[in-house]
C-alpha cells in the first residue's frame, strides 16, 4: 500500500490518500487540544499512544461483532482505514454524568444514569458543534430516518461492548464520543477513534472514592500529565487482548 497526498488535516490526526481509493492512510499526531482549539499542546508521545490504543480498542471490539473502518495498524503512529464518507455527528454516549452534561442539568459528577443517554451534537467548528436531536439530523439532512436508526444502534451496541472490555481492566466507561461514516459499499460503519481523547475513563482499581481520571479531562482540567494515564490504559487493553 502506497501513501499519496495529504487529503485533510484534523486537530489530532492527518489523513493520506494511498494507491486504493477504498482505503485512507492515516497519521495521529502529539497535538493536544481542548475546548473547540482554545487550548492546544504538543504533548510528546500522544500519537503513538492514541494509534496503538484505538487498534486495540477496534480489534476487541470486533471480537465482540461490532465493525469498524479499522483495517490494519502500520507503525506506531499510522494505520489504514476503509475510506468514509462521514455524517457530520459527534455522537456521544453516557452512563454517568459528566462533563457537559452535569453542567447542563446540574447533576453531580459521577452520577449513575439508570439508563445510558444517547445524544448527537452537529459536527460544526465555526458553530461550537451544538446539540441536535433526531428531527433537526433529519430535517436538516444530516441522516435520513433509516441511516439515524442504524447509528443509533450501533451507538448502543458499541456502549455494550465497550462497558464490556472496560469493565475487564477495573476502567469505569463514564461516557464517550464515537463517528460513524458509509464506506464505498454504502454500509453504515463505526469510524473515527476511540481513545483516552474521547471517552471519559475513571479508575476503578484506585479504590480511594476520589475520581481518578485516565482521560483527557486531565489535559482540559489541568490536573496532570496524560501521558502515564494513557501508558496504563493502553497496557491493561493490550493485556486483556493477550488474555482473550
Ligand atoms: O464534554 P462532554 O461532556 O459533552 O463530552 C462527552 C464525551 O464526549 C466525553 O467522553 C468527551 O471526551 C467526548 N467528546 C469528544 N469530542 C468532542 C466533545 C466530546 O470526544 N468534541
Amino acid at each position: 500500500m502506497q501513501k499519496l497526498d495529504k487529503l485533510y488535516e484534523g486537530k489530532a490526526k492527518k489523513l493520506y490518500a494511498t494507491d486504493d481509493p477504498e482505503v485512507l492512510w492515516v497519521e495521529y499526531m502529539n497535538q493536544a487540544t481542548a475546548g473547540n482549539g482554545a487550548k492546544k499542546a504538543q504533548i510528546e508521545g500522544k500519537g503513538s499512544l492514541n494509534n496503538r490504543i484505538t487498534s486495540v480498542v477496534f480489534d476487541l471490539l470486533k471480537a465482540r461483532g461490532v465493525d469498524s473502518h479499522f483495517m490494519q495498524r502500520l507503525s506506531d503512529t499510522e494505520q489504514l482505514v476503509q475510506k468514509m464518507d462521514m455524517y457530520p455527528l459527534e455522537i456521544i454516549m453516557r452512563n454517568t454524568a459528566a462533563g457537559s452534561f452535569a453542567k447542563r442539568y446540574g447533576v453531580e459528577e459521577g452520577t449513575k444514569l439508570a439508563r445510558p443517554i444517547l445524544e448527537f451534537c452537529y459536527k460544526s467548528d465555526d458553530l461550537g458543534d451544538p446539540f441536535i436531536n433526531d428531527d433537526g439530523i433529519v430535517a436538516l439532512g444530516l441522516a435520513s430516518q433509516e441511516e439515524l436508526d442504524e447509528i443509533s444502534r450501533q451507538a448502543r451496541a458499541v456502549n455494550d461492548a465497550l462497558l464490556d472490555i472496560f469493565a475487564k481492566i477495573d476502567v469505569q466507561l463514564v461516557d464517550f464520543k464515537i463517528e460513524e461514516g458509509r464506506n464505498a459499499q454504502g454500509a453504515i460503519l463505526l469510524a473515527d477513534e476511540i481513545t483516552p481523547d474521547t471517552c471519559r475513563l475513571w479508575d476503578l482499581k484506585d479504590g480511594s472514592g476520589r475520581i481518578e481520571h485516565l482521560d483527557k479531562d486531565l489535559f482540559r482540567r489541568d490536573l496532570g500529565n496524560i501521558i502515564p494515564a494513557y501508558e496504563e490504559i493502553l497496557s491493561r487493553l493490550e493485556q486483556l487482548a493477550e488474555d482473550e
